[in-house]
């Protein structure tokens, strides 16, 4: 199951608006939105989200503009992504963001769409790293190919660097970065020696395969993909307001907590699976998950609903779980899960259940060992 590709089959749709004077600082709400290769000193802002996309002229000195071949400039590909910034020069190449706040935890997203660009008809590999940390192997396959890469993590500076390396298979770009902050509160398996790097993000029962859920239904503007498997799963759902229980630490928005999958066979299990991503720097990734969960039907009293989740045959959470009815909640871990080649998912139902599982949402990472997050010391002053 390559459940990788979801992420990257899914573009955001085509957005333009007005157009807005930039300087290279967060927004009110402490976000930075980087439209890479954008010509010019003005940005725009994006219609779908209304948050204002500024070109990268701020944030790094090298590289190049360039714009994607016409012919993959299709409505399914956001406007960003029409054109990027390529760094045929030198080995390590970074864009710094700066006015941040020291110790906080931020979300960094960096989007990359090849497009055949250099009329070369051969996307590039290459590493990208937050700081001195290796986040991933950017390995975009297919002339449409398309790679979001993610990261969640503490940075201990007023500022961060967001650095695309050169190993010697193509040019490195980039089309699109993005910062959020989140609460420290937010994400416990993060701190300042442990980030995550993002493998999934999965929203369970949308009713449409291109439906992503991000800013502003998400605060945080995180990016919720479908995952849509109509001959196993059936959806349930809700138009009722979902709450998020108390001292939430993971605050899943609401759109995405009213839509749960269920077993088509109704005594059957709940079934999916991912394959490790393996990389010459991270051969044998750790990963963790969050699994959400919200009670969409109104049970009677005496109809339980109650669940396993089991991974590769061993419990994940060593006691069933029955999902509180419109209240979000989740397990999670906070230790990486054994390390396999392959992980396969299995939530049954207890014996006492008189009701197959359901689950609302996942999110998968591999951790990080992060120092230092923010830069190499010599590198602060190139860029
Ligand atoms: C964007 O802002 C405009 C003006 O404030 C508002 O009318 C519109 O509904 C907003 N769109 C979204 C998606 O929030
Ligand atoms: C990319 O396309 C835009 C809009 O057509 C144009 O203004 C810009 O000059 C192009 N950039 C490059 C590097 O060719
Ligand atoms: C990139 O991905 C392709 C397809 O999955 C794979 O064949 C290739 O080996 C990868 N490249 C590197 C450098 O790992
Ligand atoms: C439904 O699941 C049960 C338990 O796994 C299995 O025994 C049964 O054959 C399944 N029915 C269908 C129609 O697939
Ligand atoms: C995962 O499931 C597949 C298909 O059912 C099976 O072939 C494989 O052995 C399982 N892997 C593990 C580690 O349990
Ligand atoms: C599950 O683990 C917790 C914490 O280790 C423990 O307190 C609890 O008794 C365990 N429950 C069962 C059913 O074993
Ligand atoms: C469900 O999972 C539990 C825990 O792994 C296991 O003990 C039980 O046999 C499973 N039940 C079914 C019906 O698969």
């Amino acid at each position: 199951m390559a459940a990788r590709s979801w992420l990257f089959i899914l573009c955001l749709a085509v957005a333009a608006a007005g157009v807005l004077q930039t300087s290279a600082q967060p927004d009110l709400k402490g976000f930075i939105s980087i439209d890479c290769g954008l010509e010019g000193k003005t940005g725009y802002l994006d219609d779908k989200t209304n948050l204002s996309y500024v070109p990268d002229d701020g944030f790094t000195d090298a590289g190049t503009n360039h714009n994607i071949s016409v012919e993959f400039m299709t409505p399914l590909i956001s406007r960003r992504n029409y054109n990027l910034r390529s760094f045929p020069d030198g080995e390590r190449n970074c864009y710094t963001l700066r006015s941040l706040t020291a110790g906080l935890k931020y979300l960094i997203r960096a989007a990359f769409v090849y497009g055949n660009y250099d009329g070369l008809k051969k996307p590039p590999v290459f590493d990208l790293y937050i700081g001195v940390n290796f986040l991933t192997m950017v390995n975009i396959t297919g002339l449409d190919g398309a790679a979001l890469e993610e990261a969640i993590v503490v940075v201990p500076d007023d500022f961060v660097q967001v650095c695309l390396v050169n190993t010697g298979t193509g040019t490195p770009f980039i089309s699109g970065l993005d910062l959020r902050p989140l609460k420290s509160t937010l994400y416990p398996q993060v701190t300042e020696t442990q980030g995550l790097s993002l493998f999934g993000r999965w929203n369970f029962g949308p009713t449409s395969n291109t439906e992503i859920i991000r800013y502003p239904d998400d605060p945080h503007d995180r990016e919720w993909v479908p995952w849509i498997n109509p001959f196993d799963w059936t959806v349930i759902s809700t138009t009722t307001m979902v709450q998020n229980i108390e001292n939430d630490i993971f605050e899943a928005p609401l759109r995405v907590m009213q839509t749960a999958i269920t077993p088509r066979n109704a005594s059957g299990n709940i079934e999916f699976a991912w394959d490790a991503y393996t990389q010459p720097k991270d051969p044998t990734p750790g990963y963790i998950a969050n699994f959400y969960f919200t009670e969409v039907q109104l049970l009677p009293s005496n109809v339980l609903r109650q669940f396993y989740i089991n991974l590769n045959g061993r419990l994940v959470y060593n006691e069933s779980y029955t999902p509180l009815y419109l209240y979000a909640d989740l397990i999670y871990e906070k230790k990486p899960f054994l390390r396999y080649p392959e992980y396969n998912i299995s939530i049954n139902a207890t014996s006492n259940s008189m009701l197959p599982p359901i689950i609302n949402a996942i999110e998968v990472f591999s951790v990080m060992p992060t120092i230092n997050v923010a830069t190499d010391s010599e590198d602060v002053g190139e860029n």
